[in-house]
């Protein structure tokens, strides 16, 4: 028999029924954790190795661990989904499997074969699959897979030790207000990345350098932070968490292209298809921020929405800049939004057949 990549070990003290209940209730976004994870370790002599999968436990790190001092580190994001037949699914992880790898080799970190990450996520949703959430609440079993250089030492070099780990967390919406259309900040004092930097690889200094902004936003009744590019201030680049799209009166669906500074969304990759089969224009090309109000203010553009794995799909209502304020259509949901969602939705959830080979059932 091969042997298998993750020796398991299971949790005697998970949590009760009524404990899970209670939190599947009202999972809020990433505050509560199932009973087990996933960890594997890397060394040169042995490549990845040591697959585990185990109760969920807090980590013993050396102070000198230098993920903690340089910020070694890789992530992503992704969720499980509970159909209305029971089944639970996955929507494209090998898209993020391969992600994960890019920015690995970004951060000049070993990338965990694509076999691996998908197998360990297969493994922890099956164990803890009662973790799901219900599909009529709308919630979801996020995932959270990273890689940190896990080498106790203080020079700046690639570490010669990583620890990858996987948690889930049952969640609801990102955004406390739901559905409700997204106020923006445009950030004119911080930029997120510039040519060269890391903007492209999903890794915590690019969260680290955002929050100044986000608090900004949240200082000025914002939900999100737009980021302009880091040369010009003049093109819009993505929020602070998720990919932009906007629609115009023409049909067009306009997105700033995958340059190196913006994170390549797999929500965002996926709305492109969709919306050139409802029969959008799709554009993926520079888009000023001067453009964009003037758009919204002659009526040219009509929708605009924010895409990614934890908000989904959500519009966006108003933009505001320390110098006032603008209204996309009439800051509500528009319905090409709302049609490019329910799809999304609807695939995710395996509502709509899955003519795309997106989805991946996990046998429970
Ligand atoms: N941009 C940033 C900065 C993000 O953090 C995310 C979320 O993962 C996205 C875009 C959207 O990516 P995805 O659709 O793959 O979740
Ligand atoms: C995700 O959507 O998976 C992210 O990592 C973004 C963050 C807002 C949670």
């Amino acid at each position: 028999m091969p042997q298998k990549t993750f020796t398991a070990s299971i949790n005697d003290k998970p949590a009760t029924d009524a404990a899970r209940a209670a939190i599947l209730k009202n999972p809020g976004f990433g505050v509560a954790f199932t009973d087990h994870m996933v960890t594997m370790k890397w060394t040169p002599e042995a490549g990845w190795h040591a697959g585990r999968l185990e109760p969920y436990r807090p980590f013993q790190l050396d102070p000198a661990t230098a993920a903690l001092h340089y910020a070694q580190i890789v992530f992503e994001g992704l969720k499980a989904y509970r159909s209305k037949e029971n089944e639970i699914l996955l929507f494209r992880p090998e898209n993020n499997a391969e992600r994960l790898a890019k920015s690995a080799q970004r951060l000049a970190i070993p990338a965990l074969p694509v076999q691996f990450f998908v197998e360990a996520i297969e493994e922890l949703v099956r164990v803890d699959h009662l973790w799901v959430p219900a599909s009529e609440g709308g919630g979801s079993l996020y995932l959270r897979p990273f890689i940190f250089a896990s080498e106790a030492m203080l020079t700046v070099r690639p570490a010669r030790e990583y620890t990858f780990c996987l948690i889930a967390s049952p969640v609801g919406d990102y955004f406390a207000g739901g559905q409700k259309p997204l106020k923006l900040w445009v950030s004119t004092d911080y930029v997120r990345a510039a040519r060269g930097g890391t903007g492209a690889a999903k890794c915590p200094g690019n969260y680290a350098g955002s929050l100044m902004a986000q608090k900004q936003s949240v200082d000025n009744d914002c939900d999100q932070t737009v980021f302009l590019d880091a040369v010009e201030q003049k093109w819009i680049e993505e929020l602070g968490g998720m990919n932009i799209c906007f629609i115009t009166k023409d049909k067009k669906l306009i997105t700033p292209p995958i340059s190196g500074t913006i994170l390549d969304g797999i929500t965002r990759k996926s709305i492109l298809t969709l919306a050139a089969e409802e029969g959008l224009e799709v554009e993926e090309t520079p888009y000023s921020y001067q453009q964009w109000k003037h758009d919204a203010e002659s009526g040219y553009l009509t929708e605009a929405f924010a895409c990614g794995t934890a908000a989904v799909v959500v519009s966006i209502g108003t933009v505001r800049d320390a110098h006032g304020t603008f209204t996309i259509g009439e800051g509500l949901t528009g319905p090409v939004t709302a049609t490019l969602r329910q799809r999304l939705v609807n695939l995710q959830r395996g509502v709509e057949a899955d003519s795309h080979g997106w989805v991946r059932r996990i046998s429970i």
